[in-house]
């Protein structure tokens, strides 16, 4: 078999078969293939798109390129959740413990922050004394005995991935339904839960900027999964505006910290609800939804679902002090706050402008190797449909940075108004299992 065959058969729009796929991703992933020629093939895949059977053996050879995770140690149904990445996405942080505290097992390995989308690994680590590198056994142990635990990748899991997306990520052969789907699911599978949760985010701070594309992936996500076997759903939710009022590290842990008290903003308790229940019901937990949305509300009044949240975070080392009074969190030097330039409706909220901002207030990383402050970021005040008077404060900034007049123009920038009354926006669009 060789490389040129593949590339030209691709070419001419034919099906790739599972040995030749199987032959371009471990060859590559041994460096004998170069970097050139696997460009060529994925802009092949992306003009001519790649059919369903060829994304399931893609996905198969990505997770057959490298380590995979073995979770059969943990008593009853392993449960994993995963965002497309937003602005203000905290909901790991709360939908963990929240399960956790209905004897749901939740075992997640999370990621970094990038560019406007925030990761949940670097929100844990605002937490002092928070540890996100337990080695697999430990990280077994935990989730068997208080039912939660979330890491960050610390074994060599589909390095196809790793070197397929960055190869993507400058050959402009990201945006594509069956290479994006094939690497999102290699990834969840090598990591060995059983049912896998999948929140696709639509809108201007997401990958899927429209509902069309938001559901085909979301099909193809299903179908991946009921062919390996996995129960996996999806829920398509609103990225349009930015998730909650927090965004920025130790600013979203104190919006989950409010959550978990029954404090949170709406949007995102209604986001978190619904995952939960999500989850329950694919852990066999409960029979329908109304179940368990009953057990969700009563873990969050009765402080369960809190409670759960500060044994996770002292079980990886974390300061719990900081939990039970956020107060304690450093606060940047500069909390600013920036108002409304004109009376009216807020008609939008430009979640990509809002998640760049934050970022150029510290809070994100432009590329891998930033480093980030974990104070930085931006509290919304006010949300789509609310209406304000000019001056009234529609955000606060906080940052480190001593030059932030431009930022402020760009978040003036990002709020739109209306003379008309606004819906507020709906935060679950769509339920595809
Ligand atoms: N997220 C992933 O993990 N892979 C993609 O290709 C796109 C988004």
């Amino acid at each position: 078999m060789n490389i040129l065959d593949i590339i030209e058969k691709k070419r001419d729009g034919k099906e790739l078969n599972k040995q030749e796929i199987n032959f371009f991703v471990s060859e590559y992933v041994k460096n004998n293939i170069p970097d050139y020629q696997i460009s060529a093939l994925l802009m092949a895949m992306f003009i001519n798109n790649i059919s369903f059977k060829e994304i399931v053996n893609l996905t198969n050879a990505m997770i057959c390129s490298g380590d995979t995770i073995c979770l059969r140690e943990i008593n009853g149904i392993k449960a994993d959740k995963h965002s497309t990445g937003g602005v203000g996405d905290k909901t790991s942080l709360v939908v963990g413990p929240l399960v956790a505290s209905c004897n749901v097992k939740f075992a997640k390995m999370s990621g970094r922050g990038l560019g406007h989308t925030g990761g949940t690994l670097d929100k844990l680590e605002s937490i002092p004394g928070m540890s996100i590198t337990l080695t697999n056994e430990k990280f077994k142990k935990q989730v068997n005995s208080i039912g939660i635990s979330i890491i960050g990748q610390n074994t060599n899991l589909v390095p196809a991935d790793k070197k397929l997306y960055a190869l993507r990520d400058v050959t402009a052969t990201v945006e594509n339904i069956g290479l994006i789907a094939s690497s999102i699911m290699s990834k969840k599978i090598a990591s060995g839960s059983d049912t896998i949760l999948l929140d696709v985010k639509v809108g201007s701070g997401a990958f899927m900027k429209t509902l069309q594309r938001a559901k085909e992936l979301s099909t193809v996500l299903v179908k991946i999964g009921r062919q390996f076997k996995k129960d996996t759903r999806v829920l398509i939710t609103n990225m349009q505006e930015p998730l909650g009022y927090a965004v920025g590290n130790i600013l979203e842990v104190k919006e989950a910290i409010a959550t978990l008290k029954n404090e949170g903003p709406e949007d995102f308790t209604i986001l978190c609800r619904k995952c939960a229940s999500v989850i329950l019901l694919q852990s066999k937990i409960v029979n329908n939804e109304k179940e368990a949305l009953k057990m969700i509300n009563d873990k969050l009044i009765s402080g369960e679902a809190f409670s759960k949240f500060k044994e996770f975070i002292k079980a990886q080392g974390g300061d719990i002090s900081y939990i039970d009074n956020p107060n304690k969190f450093n606060l940047a030097k500069h909390v600013v706050e920036v108002r409304a330039e004109k009376t009216g409706y807020i008609k939008e909220i430009n979640a990509l402008s809002i998640g760049k901002s934050a970022m150029q207030l510290g809070a994100g990383r432009k590329v891998k190797t930033d480093n980030i402050d974990f104070a930085a970021g931006i509290v919304l005040k006010k949300k789509v449909g609310d209406y304000v008077k000019r001056n009234d404060v529609i955000c606060v900034i906080h940052t480190n940075k001593k030059n932030f007049s431009d930022v402020i123009s760009d978040i003036k920038n990002a709020f739109v108004f209306s003379d008309k009354k606004v819906d507020k926006q709906k935060i679950i669009i769509d339920y595809i299992s």
